[in-house]
């Protein structure tokens, strides 16, 4: 039996305790959010879900810790649970974009013979990238598409003078390196990340940001090159109905990744 805590009580957070809280191999959800009544409300429709605030002693009781918080709270978070020596699950990968930080929680990690898990996420392939960075790589690339309302109020469109109002086809608005598009567009920086840690790193990792005026689904196309042939592979993902930042997806990926550490066999690792 497998004792879980989960940072963030969001739209990721709720999807996978609801899911857990009928898993046989689960016996109790401590979940931890700033916002106690999104707890209390998701206590009353659970049988193995908990409020917890005493961070530490939820740690100390846990087999598993999943973020599903902000990059905040990885940073805040993460550094104490791998010095207790629990196997992190991260969402917001974006965090570790700071070799610094990255770092810190690698070695934290070895020191306390504990892991640091970080989903596929919002995108597929990444096991295929995983795969092929072990071997020479000529490049990686990520495009993504989304309708102009997911870029209101991006300060980079401003100081390029870029207008999306009136677009009447598709137009890239950014090109480049993962450093920069993770910089200027932080709602993409969790895609970007973890293809990039995936991969060649956030340096060698080429960005493309393309808004559709007709796009209603956020799409990420996914390119690889070298000897091993080619990659492509595209993920057209429906946003969570009340919070159109998150493709359900994610969701999935982090229910797949706790149903894999959990188990014993796993398939696509
Ligand atoms: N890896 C991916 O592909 C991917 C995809 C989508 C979202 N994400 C990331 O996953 C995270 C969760 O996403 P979501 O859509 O569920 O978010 P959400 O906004 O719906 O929920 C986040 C919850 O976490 C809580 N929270 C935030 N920081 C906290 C802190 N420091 N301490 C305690 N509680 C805190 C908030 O109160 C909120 O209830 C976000 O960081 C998001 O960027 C990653």
């Amino acid at each position: 039996m497998m004792k879980i805590t989960i940072i963030g009580c969001g739209s990721i957070g709720k999807t996978l305790a609801r899911y857990m809280d009928s898993e046989d191999y689960i016996d109790s959800i401590s979940i931890i959010d700033r916002k106690k009544e999104v707890v209390e409300a998701l206590v009353e429709e659970c049988q193995k879900v908990k409020y917890v605030n005493n961070l530490e002693d939820a740690f100390e009781k846990s087999d598993l810790i999943v973020e599903a918080a902000s990059q905040q709270a990885v940073i805040e978070f993460a550094p104490k649970a791998l010095e207790m020596g629990k196997d992190i699950v991260v969402m917001s990968g974006g965090a570790f974009v700071n070799d610094d930080f990255k770092e810190k929680c690698r070695i934290l990690a070895k020191q306390n013979g504990c892991k640091v898990f970080i989903p596929s996420g919002a995108v597929c392939g990444i096991e295929g990238i995983g795969a092929v960075a072990t071997e020479e790589v000529e490049e990686i690339i990520l495009m993504t598409y989304k309708p102009p309302e997911a870029f209101k109020g991006v300060k980079y469109l401003k100081k390029k003078g870029i207008e999306l109002d009136n677009l009447k086809r598709p137009k890239v608005i950014f090109s480049g390196h993962a450093e920069d598009a993770v910089k200027y567009f932080p709602r993409n920086i969790n895609v970007a990340a973890t293809l990039s840690l995936a991969g060649l790193g956030i340096e060698r990792t080429t960005v493309k940001i393309v808004v559709d005026p007709k796009a209603t689904l956020n799409q990420h196309r996914i390119i690889a090159k070298g000897k091993f042939g080619e990659i492509e592979c595209w993920t057209r993902n429906t946003p969570f109905p009340d919070n159109p930042q998150t493709s359900y997806l994610a969701a999935l990926s982090l229910i797949s990744a706790v149903k894999k550490i959990a188990g014993n066999f796993w398939v696509g690792v």
